[in-house]
Protein backbone atom coordinates (compact mmCIF):
# COMPACT_ATOMS: atom_id res chain seq x y z
CA UNK A 1 0.00 0.00 0.00
CA UNK A 2 1.44 3.45 -0.81
CA UNK A 3 0.09 6.58 -0.77
CA UNK A 4 0.22 8.75 -3.80
CA UNK A 5 -1.17 11.56 -2.55
CA UNK A 6 -4.21 12.73 -0.27
CA UNK A 7 -6.99 10.87 -2.44
CA UNK A 8 -4.61 7.93 -4.14
CA UNK A 9 -3.62 4.75 -2.31
CA UNK A 10 -1.88 2.61 -4.81
CA UNK A 11 -2.09 -0.83 -3.87
CA UNK A 12 -0.29 -3.78 -6.27
CA UNK A 13 -0.09 -1.18 -9.30
CA UNK A 14 -3.62 0.15 -9.22
CA UNK A 15 -4.66 3.64 -7.78
CA UNK A 16 -7.68 3.42 -5.53
CA UNK A 17 -9.91 6.14 -4.32
CA UNK A 18 -8.43 6.20 -0.96
CA UNK A 19 -11.36 8.65 0.86
CA UNK A 20 -13.85 5.83 -0.34
CA UNK A 21 -12.39 2.89 1.19
CA UNK A 22 -13.33 2.19 4.42
CA UNK A 23 -11.65 -1.45 5.17
CA UNK A 24 -7.96 -2.05 3.82
CA UNK A 25 -7.99 -5.40 5.04
CA UNK A 26 -10.90 -6.42 2.72
CA UNK A 27 -9.08 -4.95 0.07
CA UNK A 28 -5.72 -6.71 1.60
CA UNK A 29 -7.54 -9.67 1.29
CA UNK A 30 -10.15 -9.65 -1.54
CA UNK A 31 -8.62 -11.78 -3.73
CA UNK A 32 -9.20 -14.51 -1.81
CA UNK A 33 -12.79 -13.63 -1.16
CA UNK A 34 -14.40 -16.85 -2.07
CA UNK A 35 -16.99 -16.35 -4.93
CA UNK A 36 -19.86 -18.48 -5.25
CA UNK A 37 -21.17 -19.81 -8.24
CA UNK A 38 -24.28 -17.70 -8.75
CA UNK A 39 -22.30 -14.65 -7.92
CA UNK A 40 -22.60 -11.55 -10.43
CA UNK A 41 -20.21 -8.67 -10.92
CA UNK A 42 -20.98 -5.43 -12.80
CA UNK A 43 -16.99 -4.33 -13.99
CA UNK A 44 -16.18 -0.78 -15.11
CA UNK A 45 -14.07 1.90 -15.15
CA UNK A 46 -14.92 4.81 -13.12
CA UNK A 47 -18.09 6.65 -14.95
CA UNK A 48 -18.37 4.18 -18.23
CA UNK A 49 -22.24 3.41 -16.77
CA UNK A 50 -21.89 1.74 -13.51
CA UNK A 51 -25.06 3.30 -11.84
CA UNK A 52 -26.64 2.55 -14.66
CA UNK A 53 -26.16 -1.11 -15.17
CA UNK A 54 -26.87 -1.83 -11.21
CA UNK A 55 -30.25 0.02 -11.94
CA UNK A 56 -30.57 -2.25 -15.10
CA UNK A 57 -29.92 -5.64 -12.79
CA UNK A 58 -31.43 -4.76 -9.76
CA UNK A 59 -34.97 -4.08 -11.74
CA UNK A 60 -33.85 -7.46 -13.98
CA UNK A 61 -33.25 -9.80 -10.34
CA UNK A 62 -35.86 -7.92 -8.30
CA UNK A 63 -40.01 -7.78 -8.93
CA UNK A 64 -39.93 -5.60 -6.06
CA UNK A 65 -38.38 -3.18 -7.74
CA UNK A 66 -39.65 -3.35 -11.29
CA UNK A 67 -43.67 -3.02 -9.61
CA UNK A 68 -41.98 -0.32 -6.93
CA UNK A 69 -43.74 -2.53 -4.28
CA UNK A 70 -40.37 -2.05 -2.29
CA UNK A 71 -38.16 1.36 -1.65
CA UNK A 72 -34.49 -0.10 -1.69
CA UNK A 73 -31.79 1.66 -3.17
CA UNK A 74 -29.80 -0.17 -5.77
CA UNK A 75 -26.66 0.77 -4.14
CA UNK A 76 -27.96 -1.62 -1.52
CA UNK A 77 -29.21 -4.17 -3.69
CA UNK A 78 -25.77 -4.05 -5.77
CA UNK A 79 -23.07 -2.46 -3.21
CA UNK A 80 -19.82 -1.61 -4.15
CA UNK A 81 -17.35 -4.15 -3.64
CA UNK A 82 -14.31 -2.43 -2.43
CA UNK A 83 -15.49 0.58 -1.71
CA UNK A 84 -17.36 2.28 1.02
CA UNK A 85 -18.23 -0.87 1.78
CA UNK A 86 -21.50 -1.95 4.11
CA UNK A 87 -22.16 -2.97 7.16
CA UNK A 88 -23.60 -6.25 5.83
CA UNK A 89 -21.61 -9.13 5.50
CA UNK A 90 -20.73 -10.22 2.32
CA UNK A 91 -20.87 -13.54 2.86
CA UNK A 92 -24.36 -13.77 4.37
CA UNK A 93 -25.81 -11.85 1.67
CA UNK A 94 -28.96 -13.77 -0.42
CA UNK A 95 -28.04 -15.72 -3.41
CA UNK A 96 -27.39 -14.21 -6.08
CA UNK A 97 -25.24 -12.05 -4.72
CA UNK A 98 -24.49 -8.33 -7.10
CA UNK A 99 -21.57 -6.31 -7.01
CA UNK A 100 -20.44 -3.62 -8.42
CA UNK A 101 -17.14 -3.13 -9.03
CA UNK A 102 -13.98 -0.81 -10.52
CA UNK A 103 -11.23 -3.46 -10.34
CA UNK A 104 -8.65 -4.29 -12.77
CA UNK A 105 -8.42 -7.90 -13.97
CA UNK A 106 -5.61 -8.77 -11.45
CA UNK A 107 -7.36 -8.03 -8.52
CA UNK A 108 -10.80 -9.60 -8.34
CA UNK A 109 -11.49 -12.59 -6.44
CA UNK A 110 -9.45 -15.52 -8.13
CA UNK A 111 -12.67 -17.65 -7.54
CA UNK A 112 -14.11 -15.41 -10.79
CA UNK A 113 -11.82 -17.68 -13.09
CA UNK A 114 -13.96 -20.48 -12.04
CA UNK A 115 -15.66 -19.10 -15.40
CA UNK A 116 -19.49 -20.22 -13.19
CA UNK A 117 -19.72 -16.55 -11.65
CA UNK A 118 -20.36 -13.75 -14.24
CA UNK A 119 -18.94 -10.82 -14.62
CA UNK A 120 -21.04 -7.69 -16.86
CA UNK A 121 -17.60 -5.55 -17.94
CA UNK A 122 -19.47 -2.05 -19.08
CA UNK A 123 -17.37 0.54 -21.29
CA UNK A 124 -17.70 3.70 -23.14
CA UNK A 125 -15.59 6.22 -25.18
CA UNK A 126 -12.49 7.36 -23.49
CA UNK A 127 -13.45 10.82 -24.25
CA UNK A 128 -16.89 10.85 -22.48
CA UNK A 129 -15.33 8.95 -19.86
CA UNK A 130 -12.74 11.94 -19.07
CA UNK A 131 -15.14 14.69 -19.57
CA UNK A 132 -17.78 12.49 -17.13
CA UNK A 133 -15.05 11.68 -14.79
CA UNK A 134 -13.79 15.90 -14.71
CA UNK A 135 -17.40 16.95 -13.79
CA UNK A 136 -17.45 13.86 -10.77
CA UNK A 137 -13.81 14.62 -9.53
CA UNK A 138 -14.84 18.42 -9.17
CA UNK A 139 -18.35 17.63 -7.41
CA UNK A 140 -17.19 14.79 -4.99
CA UNK A 141 -15.17 15.90 -1.85
CA UNK A 142 -13.91 12.56 -2.01
CA UNK A 143 -11.68 13.14 -5.25
CA UNK A 144 -8.55 15.88 -5.75
CA UNK A 145 -10.65 18.93 -7.54
CA UNK A 146 -9.14 20.24 -10.64
CA UNK A 147 -8.32 23.46 -11.80
CA UNK A 148 -9.30 23.11 -15.62
CA UNK A 149 -10.13 19.90 -18.04
CA UNK A 150 -6.18 20.40 -19.66
CA UNK A 151 -4.96 19.72 -16.11
CA UNK A 152 -7.24 17.16 -15.62
CA UNK A 153 -6.73 15.12 -18.88
CA UNK A 154 -2.79 15.20 -18.14
CA UNK A 155 -3.28 13.45 -14.99
CA UNK A 156 -5.81 10.82 -16.93
CA UNK A 157 -3.90 10.21 -19.51
CA UNK A 158 -1.32 9.60 -16.71
CA UNK A 159 -3.12 7.18 -14.96
CA UNK A 160 -3.00 9.04 -11.93
CA UNK A 161 -6.77 8.92 -10.62
CA UNK A 162 -8.34 6.38 -9.36
CA UNK A 163 -8.92 3.56 -11.48
CA UNK A 164 -5.61 4.21 -12.81
CA UNK A 165 -4.57 4.40 -16.93
CA UNK A 166 -8.00 3.83 -19.02
CA UNK A 167 -6.18 1.92 -21.19
CA UNK A 168 -4.48 -0.15 -18.79
CA UNK A 169 -7.99 -1.09 -17.43
CA UNK A 170 -9.89 -2.46 -20.94
CA UNK A 171 -6.94 -3.95 -22.06
CA UNK A 172 -6.60 -6.14 -18.76
CA UNK A 173 -10.31 -7.29 -19.15
CA UNK A 174 -10.43 -7.77 -22.75
CA UNK A 175 -7.30 -9.71 -22.77
CA UNK A 176 -7.88 -11.63 -20.39
CA UNK A 177 -11.76 -12.60 -21.01
CA UNK A 178 -10.93 -16.04 -21.75
CA UNK A 179 -10.43 -16.31 -18.27
CA UNK A 180 -14.05 -15.26 -17.06
CA UNK A 181 -17.72 -15.74 -17.67
CA UNK A 182 -17.80 -12.65 -19.02
CA UNK A 183 -20.34 -10.21 -21.29
CA UNK A 184 -18.60 -7.38 -22.44
CA UNK A 185 -20.85 -4.12 -22.63
CA UNK A 186 -20.74 -1.00 -24.47
CA UNK A 187 -22.41 2.24 -23.13
CA UNK A 188 -23.14 4.47 -26.51
CA UNK A 189 -25.10 0.64 -27.84
CA UNK A 190 -26.94 0.57 -24.43
CA UNK A 191 -27.40 4.02 -24.86
CA UNK A 192 -28.98 3.69 -28.87
CA UNK A 193 -30.79 0.33 -28.13
CA UNK A 194 -31.53 0.34 -24.27
CA UNK A 195 -33.76 -2.82 -24.85
CA UNK A 196 -32.07 -4.88 -26.98
CA UNK A 197 -29.19 -4.37 -24.14
CA UNK A 198 -31.40 -5.64 -21.52
CA UNK A 199 -32.13 -8.47 -23.55
CA UNK A 200 -28.58 -9.03 -23.84
CA UNK A 201 -28.16 -9.08 -20.03
CA UNK A 202 -30.59 -10.91 -18.90
CA UNK A 203 -29.70 -14.05 -21.24
CA UNK A 204 -26.33 -13.71 -20.16
CA UNK A 205 -27.93 -13.74 -16.63
CA UNK A 206 -30.40 -16.77 -17.98
CA UNK A 207 -32.62 -14.73 -16.41
CA UNK A 208 -36.05 -15.39 -18.21
CA UNK A 209 -38.74 -12.23 -18.18
CA UNK A 210 -41.65 -11.40 -19.81
CA UNK A 211 -42.22 -9.23 -22.41
CA UNK A 212 -43.76 -6.97 -19.45
CA UNK A 213 -41.08 -7.27 -17.81
CA UNK A 214 -38.51 -5.71 -20.20
CA UNK A 215 -41.18 -3.14 -20.54
CA UNK A 216 -40.53 -2.28 -17.15
CA UNK A 217 -37.06 -2.24 -16.81
CA UNK A 218 -36.60 -0.32 -20.15
CA UNK A 219 -38.38 2.26 -18.83
CA UNK A 220 -36.97 2.85 -14.96
CA UNK A 221 -33.72 3.08 -16.68
CA UNK A 222 -34.00 5.20 -18.94
CA UNK A 223 -31.67 8.19 -18.15
CA UNK A 224 -34.73 10.85 -17.55
CA UNK A 225 -36.43 8.10 -15.16
CA UNK A 226 -33.33 7.03 -13.39
CA UNK A 227 -32.59 10.53 -12.53
CA UNK A 228 -36.03 11.49 -10.88
CA UNK A 229 -36.27 8.52 -9.26
CA UNK A 230 -34.31 8.66 -5.68
CA UNK A 231 -33.46 5.02 -5.60
CA UNK A 232 -31.62 5.25 -8.45
CA UNK A 233 -30.16 8.57 -8.79
CA UNK A 234 -27.47 8.39 -5.86
CA UNK A 235 -28.86 12.10 -4.67
CA UNK A 236 -29.06 11.02 -1.42
CA UNK A 237 -24.67 10.63 -1.47
CA UNK A 238 -24.34 14.70 -2.54
CA UNK A 239 -27.27 15.56 -0.44
CA UNK A 240 -24.75 15.12 1.98
CA UNK A 241 -22.50 18.14 2.66
CA UNK A 242 -19.65 16.17 3.38
CA UNK A 243 -19.45 14.52 0.03
CA UNK A 244 -20.26 16.94 -2.24
CA UNK A 245 -18.35 20.07 -3.29
CA UNK A 246 -20.01 22.23 -5.99
CA UNK A 247 -23.76 21.54 -7.84
CA UNK A 248 -23.79 18.75 -9.95
CA UNK A 249 -25.82 15.50 -9.86
CA UNK A 250 -24.27 12.04 -10.58
CA UNK A 251 -26.74 11.46 -12.76
CA UNK A 252 -24.86 14.45 -15.66
CA UNK A 253 -25.86 14.27 -18.56
CA UNK A 254 -26.21 11.14 -19.94
CA UNK A 255 -25.33 11.47 -23.46
CA UNK A 256 -22.94 10.09 -26.20
CA UNK A 257 -20.60 12.62 -27.80
CA UNK A 258 -20.60 15.78 -24.69
CA UNK A 259 -16.73 15.56 -25.23
CA UNK A 260 -16.95 17.68 -28.53
CA UNK A 261 -18.39 20.81 -26.54
CA UNK A 262 -15.26 20.26 -23.83
CA UNK A 263 -12.11 19.16 -25.57
CA UNK A 264 -10.23 21.92 -27.64
CA UNK A 265 -8.91 21.31 -31.09
CA UNK A 266 -5.10 20.37 -29.71
CA UNK A 267 -6.50 18.06 -26.43
CA UNK A 268 -8.68 16.23 -29.50
CA UNK A 269 -5.90 15.23 -31.23
CA UNK A 270 -3.47 14.39 -28.19
CA UNK A 271 -6.18 12.09 -27.44
CA UNK A 272 -6.12 10.72 -30.65
CA UNK A 273 -2.56 9.95 -30.64
CA UNK A 274 -2.61 8.10 -27.28
CA UNK A 275 -5.21 6.24 -28.03
CA UNK A 276 -4.26 5.25 -31.26
CA UNK A 277 -0.71 4.49 -30.02
CA UNK A 278 -2.28 2.51 -27.07
CA UNK A 279 -4.91 1.08 -28.50
CA UNK A 280 -4.23 -0.57 -32.26
CA UNK A 281 -4.16 -4.29 -31.15
CA UNK A 282 -7.60 -4.13 -28.91
CA UNK A 283 -9.89 -5.15 -31.63
CA UNK A 284 -13.30 -3.27 -29.20
CA UNK A 285 -15.60 -1.33 -31.27
CA UNK A 286 -16.08 2.47 -30.17
CA UNK A 287 -19.01 4.85 -30.81
CA UNK A 288 -17.51 8.77 -30.20
CA UNK A 289 -21.31 10.30 -31.19
CA UNK A 290 -24.26 9.14 -31.74
CA UNK A 291 -26.06 11.61 -33.57
CA UNK A 292 -26.24 15.45 -33.73
CA UNK A 293 -30.11 15.61 -33.48
CA UNK A 294 -29.69 13.66 -30.48
CA UNK A 295 -26.88 15.65 -28.85
CA UNK A 296 -28.25 18.91 -29.90
CA UNK A 297 -31.71 17.91 -27.89
CA UNK A 298 -29.74 16.52 -25.00
CA UNK A 299 -27.14 19.66 -24.99
CA UNK A 300 -30.37 21.60 -24.03
CA UNK A 301 -30.59 19.35 -20.56
CA UNK A 302 -29.02 21.75 -17.92
CA UNK A 303 -27.28 20.28 -15.08
P1 LIG B 1 -22.22 11.79 -17.64
O1 LIG B 1 -21.39 12.40 -16.56
O2 LIG B 1 -21.56 11.85 -18.99
O3 LIG B 1 -23.61 12.29 -17.67
P2 LIG B 1 -20.80 5.76 -13.44
O4 LIG B 1 -22.10 5.28 -12.93
O5 LIG B 1 -19.91 4.66 -13.95
O6 LIG B 1 -20.13 6.68 -12.49
O7 LIG B 1 -21.10 6.60 -14.78
C1 LIG B 1 -21.76 7.82 -14.69
C2 LIG B 1 -22.17 8.25 -16.08
O8 LIG B 1 -23.23 7.40 -16.55
C3 LIG B 1 -22.71 9.67 -16.07
O9 LIG B 1 -22.33 10.21 -17.33
C4 LIG B 1 -24.20 9.42 -15.96
O10 LIG B 1 -25.02 10.49 -16.38
C5 LIG B 1 -24.33 8.22 -16.91
N1 LIG B 1 -25.59 7.49 -16.76
C6 LIG B 1 -26.14 7.01 -15.63
N2 LIG B 1 -27.34 6.47 -15.89
C7 LIG B 1 -27.56 6.60 -17.22
C8 LIG B 1 -28.64 6.25 -18.09
N3 LIG B 1 -29.75 5.66 -17.66
N4 LIG B 1 -28.51 6.55 -19.40
C9 LIG B 1 -27.41 7.15 -19.87
N5 LIG B 1 -26.36 7.52 -19.10
C10 LIG B 1 -26.44 7.24 -17.77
Amino acid sequence: MENINKYLLNYKGYNFLSTAINDIDFIENMEDFEIQDDDVFIITYPKSGTIWTQQILSLIYFEEHRNSTENVKTIDRIPFFEYIRPKMDFVKRPSPRLFASHLPYYLVPKGLKSKKAKIIYVYRNPKDVLISYFHFTNLMVLCEAMDNMEQFMEKFLEGKVAGSLWFDHIRGWYEHRHDFNILFMMYEEMKKDLRSSVLKISSFLEKELSEEDVEAIVKQATFQNMKSDPKANYEEILNNELWKRTEGHFMRKGVVGDWKRHLTVEQNERFDKVFQRKMQDVPLKFIWDINEEENQFNSQITY
